[in-house]
């Protein structure tokens, strides 16, 4: 039997080959179905980007209406959900929350049929829709509202921010909500997606798979970074307290949130395009010294780290965006999930079409030929 070298992380092995996504971590690089990242932040809509995602290209007018259409028509959640969700500790996190929801859809529709194109549609229209419906009613529950209806006026992005504040955004506001969207919505095989993957070559029903990665985006070394970097910039507190801050995570080999990452070894694209989106933001509704803190430790990063490959990655300047939006700190990864359920959606429609079900090997290092020890004289 050929024996194969084992890779923690398996770093560097391919699980998959996709033409969804591409990244060029040295060139700093993002692209969706070949579209560089920025056209798509700069022409695109969240719900158009899915669907390139999905259905591998853009759609045309017509396509696009019909999608939109869908997903605003399917906004609501059935009222068994909602009281479910209603019965949550109000003091779990919101990304439990969101994981049990999205595994309890399953229920509702536990129908499969997945060589059905009918059925792979309706599975991704009513996820795209729902998930945001959920995340913002476990938000208004938790502090004891009910939950408000979607707006059928208002467009995707706009919505979901109405549900959460329970007033209608800014313009500005929803625009850039929509664009980091875009920014998060697929980044090639991560470990959420990963998850997705494993759990959709099971055969199993396209519920379970955004539960897995839902359960699998929550970690703090995935998609929590962002909730840590808000954590780490409020400890800091002022510009001049960041190099002493810094030095001192660097001397005890502690990593810096929201820097680093296994593929880019240059500044993440995305973090590029979200600290314009910062900007923006606070030019309309004022300046936040918490940015001025963030630029200070990314020039103070670069300087101690840089020559190591490590700049900030997507989750440094999402948080300012996020806060300056209102947003509580423990939404931002449900806001991430947000997003990137129409990536492992992209992924699960991949996997379906040339499935083999996940079964890698181990490398094992334990005994062998041991004797069992009755439990009196152990
Ligand atoms: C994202 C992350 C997990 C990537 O990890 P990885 O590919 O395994 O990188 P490594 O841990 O092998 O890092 C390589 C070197 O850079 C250092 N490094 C990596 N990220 C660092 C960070 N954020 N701060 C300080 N040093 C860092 C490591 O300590 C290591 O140094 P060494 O060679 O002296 O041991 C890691 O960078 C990290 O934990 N970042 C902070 C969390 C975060 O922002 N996550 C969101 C990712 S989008």
């Amino acid at each position: 039997m050929m024996v194969c070298e084992y890779k923690p992380g398996l770093e560097g092995i391919p699980a998959a080959q996709s033409s969804i996504s591409y990244v060029d971590g040295q060139k700093g690089i993002l692209e969706y179905r070949g579209i560089r990242i920025e056209e798509l932040a700069e022409k695109s809509t969240f719900l158009e980007t899915a669907y390139l995602l999905i259905w591998g290209e853009l759609p045309s007018k017509e396509e696009l209406e019909a999608f939109e259409h869908e997903i605003r028509h399917h906004r609501r959640i059935k009222y068994r959900i909602r009281d479910m969700m209603k019965s949550f500790p109000e003091s779990g996190h919101p990304m439990d929350a969101l994981q049990a929801s999205a595994a309890a859809l399953g229920l509702f529709y536990s129908l499969r049929d997945l060589h059905n194109p009918a059925y792979i549609r309706d599975s991704v229209v009513r996820l795209i829709a729902t998930i945001p419906t959920m995340v913002a009613a476990f938000q208004l529950m938790r502090k004891g509202n009910d939950p408000v209806r979607p707006r059928d006026d208002l467009d995707y992005s706009a919505n979901f921010l109405y549900m959460l504040n329970e007033q209608e955004p800014d313009p500005l506001a929803a625009k850039i909500f929509d664009i980091c969207l875009i920014l998060h919505v697929e980044h090639t095989m991560n470990a959420s997606t990963f998850s997705a993957r494993v759990t959709a070559s099971t055969l199993t029903d396209p519920y379970a798979v955004v539960a897995s990665a839902v359960g699998t985006l929550g970690g703090p070394l995935h998609g929590g970074a962002n909730e840590e970097v808000i954590q780490m910039l409020e400890e800091i507190g002022s510009v001049e307290n960041v190099r002493p801050y810094v030095e001192e995570l660097i001397q005890r080999k502690a990593k810096i949130m929201g820097f680093g990452h296994r593929v880019y070894k240059v500044k993440d694209p995305r973090a590029t395009i979200l600290q314009n989106l910062a900007e923006q933001l606070f030019a309309k509704f004022g300046a936040d010294k918490y940015y001025d803190i963030a630029q200070e430790v990314e020039r103070v990063v670069e300087e101690k780290l840089g020559s190591k490959g490590i700049y900030p990655n997507v989750d440094f300047y999402s948080g300012l965006v996020y806060r300056k939006m209102g947003i509580p700190t423990d939404l931002f990864t449900p806001i991430f999930a947000i997003a990137r359920v129409a990536g492992w959606l992209a992924h699960w429609k991949e996997q379906l079409a040339e499935n083999r079900i996940f079964r890698p090997t181990q490398v094992y290092n334990g005994k062998h030929d041991i004797t069992y020890t009755p439990i009196d004289q152990r």
